[in-house]
């Protein structure tokens, strides 16, 4: 795909650009010295031939120069543009840029974050972008009373409370000294001090009440219960406790999930200590931004809903613990055995669900003490620009956030600090006198860790233009989970995108010396729904592309390195928002030579120069056919096990798989087309331009789906049960969840029948979005 995409690069544009393009092109050949250097040096292995080899034929063999010989063409200057702005970026900047952005907590809404806010805009300035603004919003925050310490007690018969759980984590070393470390708590937590027996429901997901309910006959009504971290996220545990008439629930990291076997605890290894917590939002917003300004910015006029009746707000006391401070609570539970051993962690108790503790300690009951404040505060987001040339009407966009629980050594200034290496090296080529053909819009989004606040609020006040003008959007959270491989998740219509990109950047693993990133992560991560490709996931939420991706319907796609998630059962990494997400866990433990965050900076920053500066848009509607038709299969399969119902209910799936077809051979003649154009049409480049760029906007319900207005791409939601994960056809799935234990069963399959046709309608209307225009 990239050989006849990347053919189809060839500039009809600027051939003007001339003298000062062509030194930056012969600085590209000087830079790749160094950048063979540098993979030379920073290997652990000894040097490799890389090093020696002349820069010009290490570039080739690296297959960076797709047409080394041509140079005249403007094809070549889109690919030596490529590789000058590949080059550009320098681990040791990152490095750098890490650890400047760690000394000092930043959490959203406190002055350190708006000074970083207003050192990253001076040095976008500096690096050379056109413009960039600071855009504040005024939304609600959460964060513990400095007077009444938010904690956990058992009390005695008369109330005593006879073991508290710890107020702070014991500091990292060298960090004593910091001030504003904000202590463990669950922004958005309902006040209260709730009092009673605890009841232990593993991981808090809806199948584990279900277990609790269904099968043992527990009721959790008027119970505090305590959920395990890690499956799903947090705020959906917190929403099922209260569905379930929970009082308050506990969140805390058993070892089972926050420690890798043979790791030690942070400092000497990366595993979470257990006297660490991890911090987290528990709003359920299904993506409505700012709590008290659903679907609006919330600028200074804008009108707000009251702080009790905001969006997504718990009901409930929620807050995180320790797994030294979760062993003293679940020590002498009672009741029943866990009901099969996957509901067993790795304390050494006995993981008796309860109610209550047994019978020498029976009774000894359970009190939260939970005095956090919701407040509405400034938030900052930096926004710079480079004007595009030949479109600047058209945006591509690469965003990531700013703001962290603590220090956010890897969550997110791992992948703050890849943003930065990525507007300095824009920034370098716009100051040599390049510009890319769109405009390309960088974001340092704040209070991402309180609901995805500042990305979504932008996104909400810029709605119209985005809509109109939205080519693409790159999400750039942290930069490593692991340091295994790479892990994507992104739209289908990147799929071939970024395929052919990682096959163009050297693979920074050991033992792949002269391969690509494509053939490293393709050994180490293959599909199992396509063959011979590395596998790509869904996008679900959790993170900054959700109102790009799920409201307005823009393409987008995200990218860092990750673990090996078939050997590694421990959840997210161990120390996840926790004081012990240092600038030194990075340095020591995850990349020391930063060449995994070089790779994600030329993953992230090439995906962001190949949709800006492609002439035809380097999007490939087959992919997106072929995606459909899969999941049009996978609910179909999943709907049979109800074959009686779909009998009786006279429920089809033939409207969908019509549709799929439809779209699927129009996509084709659409990719023939593309073929066929001629690249000195300007007009008909933009047209088919067009086409490919409102594709993903043509999946898009103005009404939503049930229940989440926000939630609008008809193809993909975040799942219902747990945010972080992407659902394919959500209102088909969601119809069909648990239908038969619902009490009419002719309404409920009405409604499944209604989302298949909505589904089969929003399929065959993207296709005609493909259709030949006359
Ligand atoms: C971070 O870097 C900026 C720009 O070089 C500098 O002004 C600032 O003092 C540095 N901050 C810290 C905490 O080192
Ligand atoms: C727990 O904290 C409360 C309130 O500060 C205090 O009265 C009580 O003595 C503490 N209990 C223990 C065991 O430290
Ligand atoms: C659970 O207990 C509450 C109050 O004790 C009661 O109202 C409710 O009906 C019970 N639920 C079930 C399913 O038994
Ligand atoms: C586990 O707990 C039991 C009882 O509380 C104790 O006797 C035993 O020594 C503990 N085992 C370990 C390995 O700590
Ligand atoms: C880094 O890779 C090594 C070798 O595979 C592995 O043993 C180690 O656990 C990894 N470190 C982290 C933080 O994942
Ligand atoms: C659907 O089920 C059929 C028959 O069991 C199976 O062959 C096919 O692979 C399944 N498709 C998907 C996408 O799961
Ligand atoms: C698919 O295309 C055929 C032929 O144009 C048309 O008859 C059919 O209604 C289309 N399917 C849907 C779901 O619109
Ligand atoms: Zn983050």
């Amino acid at each position: 795909m990239w050989t006849s995409l990347g053919a189809r690069s060839e500039s009809a544009g600027p051939r003007a650009a001339s003298g000062r393009l062509w030194a930056v092109v012969l600085g590209a050949a000087a830079s790749f010295f160094l950048l063979g250097f540098l993979i030379g040096t920073v290997r652990t292995n000894p040097p490799s031939h890389r090093g020696l080899v002349q820069p010009a034929n290490a570039a080739r063999s690296r297959g960076w120069f797709a047409k080394p010989t041509d140079q005249k063409t403007s094809l070549s200057t889109h690919e030596d543009m490529r590789t000058a702005f590949m080059a550009e970026m320098k681990a040791e900047n990152i490095k750098q840029f890490l650890y400047n952005f760690t000394r000092l907590p930043h959490l959203a809404g406190t002055k350190e974050n708006m000074h970083l806010a207003q050192q990253i805009q001076a040095e976008w300035k500096k690096f050379g972008l056109d413009s960039v603004q600071l855009v504040h919003y005024d939304v609600l925050l959460s964060y513990p009373d400095d007077t009444k310490p938010n904690y956990i007690s058992i009390i005695d018969e008369h109330g005593n409370e006879v073991f508290n759980t710890s107020l702070s984590e014991p500091p990292p070393p060298g960090y004593e000294a910091v001030a504003d470390v904000v202590p463990p708590y669950n922004a958005f937590s309902a006040q209260g001090v709730p009092e009673g027996e605890l009841v232990y429901v593993n991981y808090g997901r809806t199948e584990d009440f279900f277990t609790l309910e269904r099968d043992m006959g527990i009721n959790c009504t008027g119970k505090i219960v305590i959920a395990r971290y890690g499956k799903i996220f947090r705020g959906n545990k917190v929403k099922n406790a209260e569905l379930a008439g929970a009082k308050g629930i506990i969140l805390y990291s058993d070892p089972a999930d926050y420690c890798a076997p043979g790791v030690d605890p942070y400092p000497n290894g990366w595993d979470l200590p257990g006297g660490g917590a991890q911090r987290g939002n528990v709003l359920n917003l299904n993506g409505a931004g700012d709590p008290l300004t659903p679907g609006y910015p919330a600028k200074e006029y804008m009108y707000r809903l009251d702080k009790s009746s905001g969006v997504g707000l718990p009901k409930i006391p929620v807050h995180p613990i320790g797994y030294h401070d979760a062993e003293s609570l679940l020590r002498n539970m009672g009741g029943p055995a866990p009901p099969h051993s996957s509901w067993k962690g790795n304390l050494n108790v006995s993981y008796n669900v309860g109610p209550g503790f047994t019978e020498d300690h029976s009774s000894r009951k359970v009190k939260m003490h939970i005095h956090s404040n919701n407040e509405v505060r400034r938030i900052y987001n930096v926004i710079g620009t480079i004007r595009g040339t030949v479109e600047p009407d058209r945006y591509v966009i690469l965003g990531g956030h700013r703001d962290s629980w603590v220090f956010g050594g890897i969550d997110p200034q791992s992948g703050a600090a890849v943003v930065h290496e990525i507007v300095r090296s824009f920034g370098k080529l716009r100051n040599e006198g390049w510009r890319p053909r769109r405009t390309v819009i960088f974001a340092s989004w704040d209070a991402e860790e309180f609901g995805l606040l500042g990305s979504t609020e932008w996104a909400e006040e810029n709605a119209k233009v985005l809509q109109a003008r939205g080519v693409a959007y790159i999400n750039a959270d942290s930069s490593v989970e692991g340091n295994y491989t790479l892990r994507v998740d992104c739209t289908p219509l990147m799929y071939s995108l970024v395929y052919s990109l990682t096959k163009k950047i050297p693979s920074p693993d050991e033992g792949f010396e002269g391969k690509s990133l494509y053939e490293s992560w393709y050994k180490k991560n293959p599909s199992s729904e396509y063959k011979e490709v590395p596998r790509i996931k869904k996008l679900g939420s959790g993170n900054d592309f959700e109102a790009f991706f799920q409201r307005l319907g823009i393409a987008s796609g995200r990218a860092r390195y990750s673990k090996n998630w078939n050997v590694e059962k421990y959840s997210s990494y161990p120390v996840y928002h926790s004081v012990y997400e240092t600038y030194e866990i990075v340095e020591q433990f995850y990349d020391p030579t930063f060449k995994n965050h070089l790779t994600v900076a030329q993953v992230r920053g090439g995906l962001v120069f190949e949709l800006a500066n492609s002439v035809v848009l380097p999007f490939d509607c087959r992919d997106y056919a072929s995606a459909v038709s899969n999941y049009a299969h996978i609910i179909y399969n999943l709907s049979r096990n109800h074959e009686e119902e779909l009998a009786t209910y006279s429920v089809s799936f033939d409207a969908l798989f019509s549709a799929v077809k439809n779209f699927t051979e129009v996509a084709a003649s659409f990719h023939e087309r593309l073929q066929q154009i001629d690249l000195n049409n300007l007009l008909a480049v933009r047209s088919l331009n067009d086409q490919l760029m409102f594709l993903e906007r043509a999946f898009i319900d103005p009404l939503g789906l049930p229940g989440r207005p926000f939630y609008r791409h008809v193809i993909f939601a975040p799942s219902s049960h747990n945010k972080y994960a992407g659902e394919s056809f959500p209102g088909i799935y969601d119809a069909m969840f648990d239908i038969e234990s619902k009490a009419d069963q002719r309404e409920a399959w009405e409604e499944v029948k209604r989302q298949i046709s909505i589904a089969a309608f929003t399929v065959q209307a993207a296709a005609d979005t493909l259709k030949e225009v006359a």
